[in-house]
């Protein structure tokens, strides 16, 4: 039999296959909230612009509410047939309420319908990540707080570098994971227009008030044009891109937790909720959260490459390869949620074990840079001097197997003679931290100062 909804052409039904791959609802039905929402805003504007009656907006609007409760207590038969979460919603209204729910689609097309229940649920996902980001700046800043002056050896090439605070390491990670946060809120300032009204493509005769549906729905405004309305993503796009950026400092974050919690490093201890054991290994604790948060990228940088590809090249205005962007943008969201939510709570649980820290941080002649920052100060050479002489030095301590403050002065001076006992000040890693006081360094000082500043930014 041909479609109830716009079948009148139609002498035949589709063919199965043709039903598999037309139909959405597998995974519309998400959209159920915000197109009842988009339903209700239209009806109301209908009935206000005299479009429609009072009475029969009131049965739609109620109607509604009826529908939407049937979809949340799991009451609801979804129907293939029905392809999408627009038309299984309209066909049951038509069941409860009668003849006035066919008015509801008057001045209206699926095109900005499904544009704008997408924007809304991707809007309020752009806000879910804002309140994770949230909660995971406020664990780093606990970790901050709790070890500012505690030192560690920081990396390049994931060699001994120069010791910086725990404090500074964590407030890195605040400042990637702020910049994912305004991201989101970045984009979702550009996504806050309603393309609800652009109809099936090119506005609508009918003397609708664009303003009315956009403010009931949060909007800014009304989309102001109605090809682009219908017809871009970019929205999903952007929200994708933030989220993979996210995905990549996530990944980051939690391969250091991976290196850090192993037997070789002993930085930090996660707690039993945040880990797992092994079936056949009793002594194993693992870091299998932190192993998918850093896989996570996978699939969130693969939907935003799948959408990318989706929209690449589509003319104007709707086709149904649009129909593609949706379970790209699930996917990633649920991901991402989950994943922040699960950085947050590793993140606030570990300890950081300030003792092994310490220990790695005077590990690897990490303050060979001192060592030739004092000659340059102290002693008046130039630095590229300075650093060859404290290259001599590093290698008389690996081949006598001590650390540069192990070596004696008169080691010392065999190398350069203006070295003299204030060498040994420098020597110590609190005292290599605590000299990097310059903006945005490593001393502990900076560090308590920048956890003020986001405490007082976070209110
Ligand atoms: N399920 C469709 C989608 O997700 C809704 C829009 C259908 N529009 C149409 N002209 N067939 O894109």
């Amino acid at each position: 039999a041909a479609n109830a909804m716009w079948g009148g052409r139609f002498a035949d039904g589709p063919d199965a296959i043709m039903e598999a791959i037309n139909a959405s609802i597998g995974f519309d039905q998400r959209l159920a909230r915000q197109d009842i929402e988009g339903s209700r805003a239209h009806a109301a504007m209908l009935a206000a612009t005299g479009i429609i009656s009072d009475k029969d907006a009131g049965a739609i609007r109620e109607g509604l509410l009826t529908v939407l409760s049937e979809i949340e207590t799991g009451r609801f038969q979804f129907s293939t047939a029905l392809e999408d979460i627009h038309m299984n919603v309209e066909a049951r209204l038509k069941e409860l309420i009668g003849e006035p729910a066919g008015r509801l689609h008057t001045a209206r097309s699926r095109n900005d319908q499904v544009a704008t229940d997408f924007r809304l649920w991707v809007r309020d996902q752009a806000d879910a990540a804002i309140t994770g980001l949230d909660a995971l700046i406020v664990a780093l800043l606990g970790q901050a707080e709790a070890g500012a002056d505690w030192v560690m050896p920081g990396f390049t090439h994931l060699q001994t570098a120069q010791p910086v605070t725990w404090g500074h390491h964590m407030l890195a990670y605040v400042e990637m994971f702020a910049r994912d946060r305004s991201r989101f809120a970045d984009a979702r300032v550009r996504m806050n227009e309603c393309p609800l009204g652009a109809a099936a493509l090119a506005g609508t005769g009918f003397a609708i008030d664009r303003d009315a549906t956009a403010q009931a729905l949060g909007f800014d405004r009304p989309m102001a044009n109605s090809l682009d309305a219908v017809s871009d993503r970019d929205f999903a796009l952007e929200f994708l891109a933030a989220a993979s950026i996210c995905a990549v400092h996530l990944s980051r974050l939690a391969e250091e937790l991976v290196i850090w919690s192993s037997a070789q490093f002993r930085f930090v201890t996660l707690s039993d909720r945040f880990s797992t054991g092994s079936s056949i290994m009793p002594q194993k604790k693992n870091p299998d959260a932190a192993e998918l948060i850093r896989a996570k990228i996978g699939r969130i940088m693969g939907a935003m490459v799948a959408l990318f590809t989706v929209m690449k090249g589509l003319p104007l205005a709707y086709s149904k390869d649009m129909q593609e962007d949706k379970e790209q943008v699930f996917d990633a969201a649920d991901h991402l949620m989950l994943a922040l939510a699960a950085m947050t709570g590793m993140v606030a649980d570990m300890t950081a074990n300030k003792g092994a820290l310490a220990a790695a941080a005077s590990s690897g002649f990490s303050t060979a840079t001192d060592l030739a920052d004092w000659l340059v100060r102290e002693a008046g050479l130039p630095f590229r001097d300075a650093h060859h002489a404290t290259g001599a030095l590093v290698a008389m301590a690996e081949s006598k197997g001590c650390d540069l403050p192990d070596l004696s002065l008169a080691d010392m001076q065999s190398v350069n003679p203006a070295i003299t006992q204030g060498v040994f000040d420098v020597l110590t890693v609190d005292a290599s931290v605590a000299s990097r006081t310059s903006y945005g360094g490593t001393a502990p000082a900076n560090v308590r100062d920048q956890i003020s500043r986001w405490r007082g930014r976070l209110g």
